[in-house]
C-alpha cells in the first residue's frame, strides 16, 4: 500500500462528520470542495457532500472538473458547475478535492496533480455508511452510502467504495482501487493497489486480489487473483491476462440482437 494513506488518514471512534472536520477548528467555517470528474461517480459524489452537509454543515462545494464540458441539462438538473479541465485545477486553491474518477491511473494522475496544485484531498463519508472501530480511511478515499467496514480495516488514499459495499474484518485495500456497489470483501481479504473489484463480486476470506487487477461484475473469488489480470464468473476464471481498459458492459454488443 502506498505511504500517501498515512498523512490524510481518519480512524475510527469518531462519527463521519467529526472525521470530515479534520484539521477544521470549527463547522461554521465551510471547506471549499472540487470534485474532479462530472461523470457518474463524480455526481454521485455530490450527493455525498450534500448528505453530509444536511446532517453538520461541512463543505462549499465549488463544482467540477473534467476534461469535457458536461451535458449543460444533466449539470443544471444537478446543480452543478463545470470548472473547467483538471489542468487548470490550481485555479479553485484552497481548496479541497475528491477524484471521482474510476480509472485507478487516470485517479492518480489527477489526484497528484490536484496536490502539486495546493489543494487537499478530502476524505467524504456517507452519513449512512457504518464505520466501526480501528478503520483506517487514507486521504481522498470515498464511502459511498449504506456500505460497512467492520473493524481492524486499513484503507489507502483515493479509494472508492461504492454504494451497499460491505468489507469485512482485518481488510485492506490500497491506494486507487474500487470497490464496486454491492461487492462483499470477506474478512482478511488484501484488495492490491490500483484494483477494481466489480459490482456484486464476492472475495472469499483471507485471499489477495492482485494490484492494478479486474474482477468482474458478480464473479466470486475463490483463489488470489494475479497483479493486472482480469477475471470474471463463478467461481472466477481468468478472461485475460491484462486489466480491462473500462468498467465493461458498454459495447455494441445486444442479447438477442445481431451486432
Ligand atoms: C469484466 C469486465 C470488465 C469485462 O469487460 P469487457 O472487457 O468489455 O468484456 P466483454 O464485454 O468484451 O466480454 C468478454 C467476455 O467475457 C464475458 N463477461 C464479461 N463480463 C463478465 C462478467 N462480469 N461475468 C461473466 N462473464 C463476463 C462476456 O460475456 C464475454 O464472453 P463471450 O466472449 O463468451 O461473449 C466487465 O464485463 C465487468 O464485469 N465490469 C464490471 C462492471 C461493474 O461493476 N460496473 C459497476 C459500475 S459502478
Amino acid at each position: 500500500m502506498d505511504d500517501e494513506r498515512l498523512p490524510g488518514t481518519v480512524d475510527a471512534g469518531e462519527s463521519a462528520c467529526e472525521r470530515l472536520e479534520e484539521g477544521h477548528s470549527g463547522a461554521s467555517t465551510l471547506l471549499r470542495l472540487v470534485i474532479i470528474g462530472a461523470g457518474g461517480f463524480g455526481r454521485e459524489c455530490q450527493g455525498i457532500v450534500e448528505a453530509v452537509n444536511s446532517v453538520r454543515p461541512t463543505w462549499d462545494f465549488v463544482g467540477f472538473v473534467d476534461d469535457r464540458e458536461p451535458d449543460p441539462d444533466l449539470l443544471r438538473r444537478q446543480g452543478g458547475r463545470w470548472l473547467g479541465p483538471p489542468r487548470d485545477i490550481g485555479m479553485h486553491a484552497p481548496s479541497h478535492f475528491v477524484a471521482a474518477v474510476s480509472d485507478p491511473s487516470l485517479r492518480r494522475t489527477w489526484s497528484e496533480e490536484a496536490e502539486m496544485a495546493g489543494l487537499l484531498p478530502a476524505t467524504l463519508i456517507h452519513p449512512t455508511a457504518t464505520v466501526g472501530r480501528d478503520v483506517e480511511l487514507g486521504r481522498g478515499t470515498v464511502v459511498a452510502s449504506h456500505s460497512s467496514l467492520t473493524t481492524n480495516i486499513r484503507v489507502g488514499a483515493h479509494v472508492q467504495i461504492d454504494q451497499n459495499v460491505a468489507i469485512g474484518h482485518d481488510a485492506i485495500l490500497g491506494s486507487f482501487s474500487r470497490i464496486n456497489p454491492g461487492a462483499t470483501i470477506s474478512g482478511n481479504v488484501t484488495v492490491a493497489d490500483g484494483a477494481t473489484v466489480g459490482t456484486n463480486a464476492a472475495i472469499i476470506q483471507g485471499l489477495s486480489v492482485g494490484a492494478g487487477s479486474f474482477v468482474g461484475a458478480g464473479a466470486v473469488v475463490t483463489r488470489d487473483v494475479s497483479p493486472g489480470i482480469t477475471v470474471v464468473g463463478v467461481p472466477a476464471r481468468l478472461l485475460r491476462s491484462g486489466r480491462a481498459e473500462r468498467q465493461g458492459g458498454l459495447g455494441p454488443k445486444a442479447l438477442g440482437g445481431t451486432s
